[in-house]
């Protein structure tokens, strides 16, 4: 993956509107690595600060490859996104199952108003997971491991390779006014997907999607979602459950003023006829002010989700 630098792609930021110069600032030449393990904090706010002092126009050019953006950081940090950032086509130039991946920071904010393209339609094409379950995951165009006190906001994504937003790990959340957008057959490609988190905030969301508008995996605590518009989509939808031996218990959820509109589903719960050793306890859901138009099922709690021949209800 080093030497992977010649396809650039594109982004851009910052735009001033004068006479000046325009200026093209890459991370590579700000020592970015795109072999998805390094973490390029530095490198990515080294040329954006510059970008942004920089009295023309300017593009930060992030070229194909995995980025990551690594804490611990010894303040907040403030990532702003103003122009569009778009991913490597073909899924095949990623080192992980991320695009942009920002972990182990406390005190993040990311927004700005700028859109995020994974350009997904090539990859969609390759993707097997519906014959094939050990299929590698296509990359989630932003995750967010390990991150507490974060609000990412206002932040566009579109036709991501698999989820647009996801979310392991983190505590203290507040994700609103995001548009996430891709076509309602597109594979896999959930609006936003949380794990293992405590305390997740998300309201102001408008999603039309091929996958759950929102998915909500085990582990997770305390968890409001507000004022979303799903369709299409698959709904806002607990689980799968039941699946993997690692998974914790999951309480504490609202599902307030929200509105389903050309969706397959509504709000789902679903689990797989557990073969695990252990109980994973769901409990405690608030579903209130939902409103549903053009949707197929409405409330679903599927406990037999995937049969034991592998065979899954995929709607
Ligand atoms: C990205 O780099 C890889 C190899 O480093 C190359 O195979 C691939 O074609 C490149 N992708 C794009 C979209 O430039
Ligand atoms: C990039 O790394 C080289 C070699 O370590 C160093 O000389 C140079 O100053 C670095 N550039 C930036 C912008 O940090
Ligand atoms: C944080 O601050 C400490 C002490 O001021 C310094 O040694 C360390 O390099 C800083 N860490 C980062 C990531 O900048
Ligand atoms: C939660 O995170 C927000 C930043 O988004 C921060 O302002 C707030 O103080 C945090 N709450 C707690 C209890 O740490
Ligand atoms: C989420 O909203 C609830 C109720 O409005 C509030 O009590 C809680 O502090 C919020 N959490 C975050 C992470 O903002
Ligand atoms: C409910 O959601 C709609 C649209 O998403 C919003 O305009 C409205 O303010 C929300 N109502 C309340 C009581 O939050
Ligand atoms: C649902 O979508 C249709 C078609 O776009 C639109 O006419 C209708 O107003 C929408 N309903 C709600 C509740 O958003
Ligand atoms: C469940 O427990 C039994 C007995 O302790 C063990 O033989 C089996 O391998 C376990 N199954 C899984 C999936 O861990």
């Amino acid at each position: 993956m080093g030497e992977n630098v010649l396809f650039l792609l594109i982004l851009l930021v910052c735009i001033v509107e004068t006479e000046a110069q325009y200026k093209i600032f890459n991370v590579i030449t700000y020592n970015a690595s795109s072999n998805g393990n390094t973490d390029n904090s530095e490198a990515f706010l080294k040329a954006w600060s510059d970008a942004c002092k920089w009295k023309g126009k300017s593009t930060i050019l992030i070229p194909n490859g995995t980025y990551t953006l690594r804490g611990p950081c010894n303040s907040s940090i403030n990532f702003r996104l103003e122009g569009l950032l778009k991913a490597p086509i073909d899924p095949k130039s990623f080192a992980s199952d991320n695009w942009i991946n920002f972990k182990y920071v406390n005190k993040l904010m990311v927004g700005g108003g700028g859109s995020l393209d994974a350009q997904g339609a090539y990859a969609w094409k390759m993707n097997d997971c519906q014959k094939n379950p050990n299929c590698r995951p296509l990359p989630t165009s932003m995750k967010f491991d390990y991150i507490t006190n974060g609000y990412i906001h206002h932040m566009h994504s579109f036709n991501s390779k698999q989820s647009h937003f996801g979310l392991y790990r983190c505590n203290n959340m507040t994700l609103t006014k995001l548009q996430i957008k891709a076509p309602g057959d597109s594979p896999n490609t959930d609006g936003i997907k949380i794990g293992k988190s405590t305390g997740i905030n998300i309201t102001s969301v408008n999603i039309r999607t091929g996958n759950d508008c929102i998915s909500m995996l085990s582990g997770l605590k305390n968890v409001q979602i507000m004022d979303v518009y799903c369709g299409p989509g698959h709904g806002i939808n607990i689980g799968s459950l039941g699946k993997y031996e690692d998974e914790e218990d999951l309480a504490d959820i609202i599902v307030k003023n929200c509105t389903f509109n050309g969706t397959s589903n509504g709000v789902r719960i679903k689990s797989y006829e557990s073969q695990l050793n252990k109980t994973v306890v769901a409990s405690n859901f608030i579903y209130e002010d939902i409103v549903m138009e053009n949707v197929e099922y409405h409330i679903v709690i599927d406990q037999h989700y995937c049969s034991n021949s592998g065979e899954c209800n995929l709607l």
